[in-house]
């Protein structure tokens, strides 16, 4: 498909080589493509960020001044070793190789761990408490095993593909929301000193042809300049400005350059515009130069030498790479590794391959409980017809479907890189319950509680009885004293491939059949993003639904804890839930192309997910922000603050950029508030969400949100702060975020669709 970029020019250089590579003889028949804006040198990293950085950068500059070239060289690339990765050790100078290891839901492949939610269940809790502590306990196991450089967290999948393979590893759809929880779990990990590393750095939307193959080179991701700062920096802005130590550039490329060398986005804006001090890794296997990577920002390779190793020492001996550059490589490697307290008392490495045999390193601790907790408040429910839920002490349940149980044992593979598990759950392989994804972000669990397990147990304590078939499509009817038929079934997505169907036709089949007998049908979908349910949400006979996500080890008693209603639902959609899945239109499946050189147009700009919707006018089944609860909430007395701060068009000029970005950008300038009350009888949460309509933007865009505990009768202030950056946009020319004078609309509700109040503000420059 021809393109505006295809305008773009080329260096009769670059053109040349591409001919060559390509075996096209005559060059006018190469078609032009876009080309990424060269920006270098790569700015040194500074330590002026804060004292922590400063000081650390002091120390990390004092050792480089004692290293070889040879040791410096050995620190930015990987080695075989325990971990997923491992740089180079310099043992004169008591320097450890550090360990790198997945994932961004748990340690993956190893024994004694948590298998926690994966990261689209923590944004469907909106609960940026959960968020931290999510983070924490994280970065607590980490650290347990000795890990230096934790793979997470994600914001990269964003999800605008909605069929993308791992859109579960990442939080929402919606930048704000995604940008909450990068920034809370990146906290959270660090905290314990475990080096974060938010991915993929960018536009790794989707997987098909992430990696060149025969068929040619990556998929490049094209996408103007507003779009990538609004939408798909944006999340990873909150992560850099907690301290990120550590970000993962990506497989595919960017207008035509490999995310692992690509001089505007790891030089330009990483480094430059947000002041990015830590170092940057490739993704496995990533790296495809190197002198052309080393000069373009990447800090370090992995898993192994690829182009660096003896030849990055030889190209600082000719002057490819300059001294300065492998001497900021290494710097911002052990400034780091010093800023997060590594050089004191870490623990040894304890990570081990499934073969070995070794005492148990168990580092659990009392993570169950927060599991389980994020696991109900991460449960969507969509559907409950006449108070269907929750149960009261029902005595007889029949229960349906692959999803209720582990159904055999997850197959060993003691192939993968420092041995591991691979969980491969899905409703294909009638594997069990889902409870994460697959690939490199799937955790790893010690034990999974199935819906089965949890329910058993509680009917058990009230001495009633249970009658199930986890195999059949048509399953007999019901026992008639069954008193509700709970239906399980899953949507499963993995690292490598792309969805082909936000549905399966098993499991629909399966639905409807059960429907059939049985006039209160409760569904419980396991899925790692979106999943139609037309075919069947409109039954009479299904009576309630609920989006249960991936929610880790603790499965069966996070959905007990919502059934039983010992816990009030409060999760909301971070996604849109079409009425049929044409309704996505482009964005419905990955770019599929045999061009040897496939483009992937962001012709959409900011309009993914809701705000297509919203733009379109198209009436989505389940809204971004949905989701229901025991009881009714009534929202009132919005009051807009007065614009206050700093509200210029662009932040001041003379403001010194540090990680993060310019420090104005951070700024309150207005606060919103109104009162949340509990209209009904059972004590719940509402997540109160903020949408603004900024000018020259989506019709509304979230800019808020708070999760509101409330016993019934009662009601909360709920206080919306935001900052010049929430109520900016990014202005190309000026290369700025600008704020816009003018008048901004405000939405307060329960959904993006379900506003229940509205105000204005005007801003003044
Ligand atoms: C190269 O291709 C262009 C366009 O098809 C054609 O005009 C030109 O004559 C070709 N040059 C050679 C040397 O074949
Ligand atoms: C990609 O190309 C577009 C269009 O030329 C440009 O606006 C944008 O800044 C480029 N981005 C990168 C990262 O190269
Ligand atoms: C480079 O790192 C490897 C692996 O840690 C280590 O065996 C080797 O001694 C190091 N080389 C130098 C020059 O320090
Ligand atoms: C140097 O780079 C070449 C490719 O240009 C690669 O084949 C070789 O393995 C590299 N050597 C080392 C020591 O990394
Ligand atoms: C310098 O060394 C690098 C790595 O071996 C090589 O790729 C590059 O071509 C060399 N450059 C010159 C000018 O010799
Ligand atoms: C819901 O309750 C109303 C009133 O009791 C009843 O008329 C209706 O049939 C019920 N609907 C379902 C689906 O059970
Ligand atoms: C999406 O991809 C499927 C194949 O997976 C194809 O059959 C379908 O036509 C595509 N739909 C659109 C809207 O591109
Ligand atoms: C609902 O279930 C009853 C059996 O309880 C059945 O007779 C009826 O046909 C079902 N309705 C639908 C729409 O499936
Ligand atoms: C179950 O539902 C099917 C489809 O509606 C119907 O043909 C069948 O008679 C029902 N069986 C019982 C026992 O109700
Ligand atoms: C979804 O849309 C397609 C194309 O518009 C149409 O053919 C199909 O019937 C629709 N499916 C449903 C379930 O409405
Ligand atoms: C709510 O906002 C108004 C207007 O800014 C302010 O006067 C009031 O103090 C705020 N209320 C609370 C409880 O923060
Ligand atoms: C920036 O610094 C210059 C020179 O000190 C000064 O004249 C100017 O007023 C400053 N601008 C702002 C917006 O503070």
């Amino acid at each position: 498909m021809k393109s505006h970029y295809e305008l773009a020019t080329w260096t009769a250089l670059l053109a040349s080589q591409l001919c060559a590579a390509q075996g096209y003889t005559n060059q006018s028949e190469v078609p032009l493509y876009g080309q990424s804006p060269p920006v270098y040198p790569t700015p040194n990293g500074k330590g002026s960020s804060n004292a922590e950085w400063s000081s650390s950068y002091a120390r990390a500059k004092a050792l480089v001044a004692q290293m070889t070239l040879d040791e410096k060289s050995n620190m930015t690339h990987g080695f075989p070793g325990k971990c997923v990765g491992n740089t180079g050790a310099v043992t004169r100078l008591n320097i450890p190789p550090l360990c790198f290891a997945d994932a961004p839901d748990g340690i993956r492949g190893q024994e004694f761990v948590s298998a926690f939610p994966a990261g689209i269940h923590v944004a469907a809790t909106w609960d940026r408490s959960l968020m931290y502590q999510y983070g924490h306990a994280l970065g607590a196991e980490y650290r347990e095993k000795g890990i230096n450089v934790a793979l997470g967290p994600v914001a990269g999948p964003l999800g605008r593909v909605a069929r993308g393979g791992r859109n579960w590893e990442g939080l929402s759809a919606d930048p704000y929301l995604a940008a909450a929880g990068m920034g809370a779990i990146t906290r959270g990990i660090q905290e314990n000193g475990v080096i974060a590393t938010p991915k993929h750095w960018l536009l790794n939307e989707q997987e098909w042809r992430r990696l060149p193959n025969s068929m040619g080179e990556s998929l490049s991701s094209n996408v103007d300049d507003r779009t990538l700062h609004e939408l798909y920096v944006f999340p990873f802005m909150d992560s850099i400005r907690e301290g990120a130590g550590c970000l993962m550039c990506s497989y595919q490329r960017i207008n035509n350059s490999y995310g692992c060398q690509n001089s505007k986005l790891l030089n330009g804006i990483l480094k430059g515009e947000l002041g990015f001090e830590g170092f940057v890794v490739s993704d496995w296997g990533a790296q495809h130069s190197g002198v052309a990577s080393a000069n373009a920002g990447l800090d370090v390779v992995m898993p192994d030498g690829a182009f660096w190793g003896k030849n990055l020492t030889d190209a600082v001996q000719n002057g490819s790479v300059s001294k300065d550059r492998l001497d900021d490589m290494v710097t911002r490697i052990l400034a780091t590794w010093y800023k997060l307290n590594q050089d004191e008392k870490f623990p040894a490495v304890g990570v081990y391959s499934n073969l070995q045999k070794h005492d148990p390193i168990e580092v659990q601790e009392d993570h169950a409980s927060l599991i389980r907790k994020i696991g109900s408040a991460g449960t969507v429910l969509v559907k409950n017809v006449n108070n269907t839920l929750p149960f009261i002490h029902p005595k007889f349940l029949s229960i349906y479907g692959y999803d209720a149980t582990v159904q055999s044992t997850p197959w060993r593979n003691p192939s993968r890189f420092g041995g591991g598990y691979e969980v491969n759950f899905g409703w294909n392989t009638l594997q069990g319950t889902l409870i994460t994804g697959g690939g490199s972000g799937g955790s790893t669990p010690s034990y999974v509680i199935s819906p089965f397990h949890a329910i058993s147990e509680r009917i058990a304590k009230d001495h009633g009885t249970l009658r199930w078939d986890f195999t059949s499509e048509n399953p007999y009817p019901p026992y008639v004293n069954s008193e509700a038929c709970l239906v399980f079934v899953n949507a499963y997505a993995s690292e490598s491939f792309d969805r082909t169907s936000l549905t399966d036709e098993f499991s629909d089949k399966l639905i409807q059949n059960v429907a059939a007998n049985c006039s209160n049908t409760i569904v419980v979908i396991h899925s790692t993003g979106i999943r139609m349910v037309d075919t069947w949400i409109e039954n009479p006979n299904i009576t309630a639904v609920l989006f249960a996500g991936l929610p880790g080890q603790e499965s069966g008693n996070s959905l007990v804890d919502i059934l039983y209603g010992d816990v009030a639902p409060s999760g909301k959609l971070p996604y849109t839930i079409a009425k049929n899945e044409s309704d996505y239109g482009v964005l419905l499946n990955a770019s599929v192309s045999f061009d040897p050189f496939p483009q992937d147009d962001f012709s959409e700009g900011l309009y993914i997910d809701y705000r297509a919707f919203d733009k379109d006018d198209i009436e989505p089944r389940f809204e971004f922000g949905f989701g229901l609860t025991y009881t009714t909430f009534d929202f009132a007395r919005l009051q807009v603050g007065d614009v206050s701060g700093d509200t210029t068009e662009y932040p001041n000029p003379n403001g010194t950029i540090i990680q993060g970005g310019h420090p104005g950008l951070w700024e309150n300038v207005l606060s919103i508030n109104c009162s949340v009350i509990n209209t009904g009888d059972v004590m719940a949460s509402e997540i109160a969400q903020l949408y603004i309509g900024i000018p020259d933007s989506p019709v509304r865009q979230l800019r808020g949100f708070e999760r509101v505990p409330l016993k019934p009768g009662n009601g909360s202030v709920v206080t919306f702060s935001l900052t010049r950056r929430d109520l900016s946009i990014w202005d190309v020319d000026a290369q700025q975020w600008r704020l816009q004078a003018g008048t901004y609309n405000v939405w307060v509700g329960a959904s993006s669709r379900d506003l229940r109040l509205n105000g204005i503000f005007e801003i003044t420059n």
